[in-house]
């Protein structure tokens, strides 16, 4: 079943005869957004077809129209900038009319940035995404430095526990302060309260970043009450969505959305 109640809206947009089926449109988006770092390298290229065929959240945000046509998206902690590469490949897929309609809106016409600590990630980002007509921004820096432009969504995947508590707190003040009326935030995080499950994505955490070259592994890790209740005094409405099926993860995404203004 698709995870579609993350939409802006679930109507379809494009005549069903030029649909394709939600099974063969994630097949060709994962092809496309992964060929993109066959020039990056073995490793890069395998992490990238891994990661986007493995990782539920990539098909559960298009799937459910989470990020809105003509958006200006942050992706903070980006890593190879692998939603770039699938944003853009559903761009072609939605001008060919060949848009699942169950999907809702595709997201069409987004301005991406990406900002992500790790140099050699950027670098592989900058080599893959180079020819993309969209053009997006990567930005190598620490994101509590780096300035948040204004932006509509926000998207934050397993990112915020490689910072203390007091910086998760300011980075999401600033997320805020960068989203514009009736923006959103995609936030995921590991749960704590799914004990075995939560252990293994720690210790899976501790392993990779170490090999990464990272100086420090993740450690600030909080209650989803405790996300939940951060994200609220900032006045976002947030709903939990499950977001580790099939792997043995405990990690829920967190749809967070401000009011529209008047
Ligand atoms: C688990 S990876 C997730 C990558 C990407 N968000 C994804 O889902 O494919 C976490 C990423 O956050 C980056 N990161 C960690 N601390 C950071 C910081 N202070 N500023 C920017 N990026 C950071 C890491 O280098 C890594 O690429």
């Amino acid at each position: 079943m698709e995870p579609t109640d993350l939409g802006l809206t679930t109507a379809p947009l494009i005549a069903p005869h030029g649909d394709l089926r939600p099974a063969h449109a994630w097949q060709h988006l994962h092809r496309v957004a992964s060929a993109r770092y066959r020039r990056c390298g073995p490793f890069s290229w395998h992490f990238a077809r891994g990661k986007l065929k493995r990782d539920p959240v990539f098909r559960a945000l298009l799937a459910g129209a989470a990020i809105a046509p003509g958006s200006r998206l942050l992706d903070i902690g980006c890593g190879q900038a692998l939603l770039a590469s699938l944003v853009s490949a559903c761009e072609a897929l939605a001008a060919a009319n060949r848009w699942p309609s169950p999907w809702g809106a595709p997201p069409s016409g987004v301005r991406y940035t990406g900002i992500e600590v790790m140099p050699t990630d950027v670098a592989r980002a900058e080599r893959a995404l180079a020819d993309l007509p969209s053009r997006p921004r990567l930005i190598c820096g620490d994101m509590r430095h780096t300035a948040f432009e204004p932006c509509d969504v926000v998207v934050v995947l397993d990112v915020l526990h490689y910072v203390s508590a007091t910086a998760q707190d300011d980075v999401l003040a600033r997320i805020r302060k960068a989203l514009q009326p009736g923006g959103r935030l995609l936030l995921r995080v590991g749960d704590p309260a799914q004990s075995a499950r939560f252990w293994i994505s720690r210790w899976v955490d501790h392993a990779v970043t170490l090999a990464r070259g990272h100086r420090e592994p993740p450690t600030a890790w909080r209650s989803l009450a405790d996300w939940q209740s951060a994200l609220q005094r900032l006045g976002f409405a947030v709903r939990t969505m499950p977001m580790s099926q099939g792997t043995p993860f405990a990690n829920v995404l967190l749809v967070c959305d401000l009011e529209r203004g008047p």
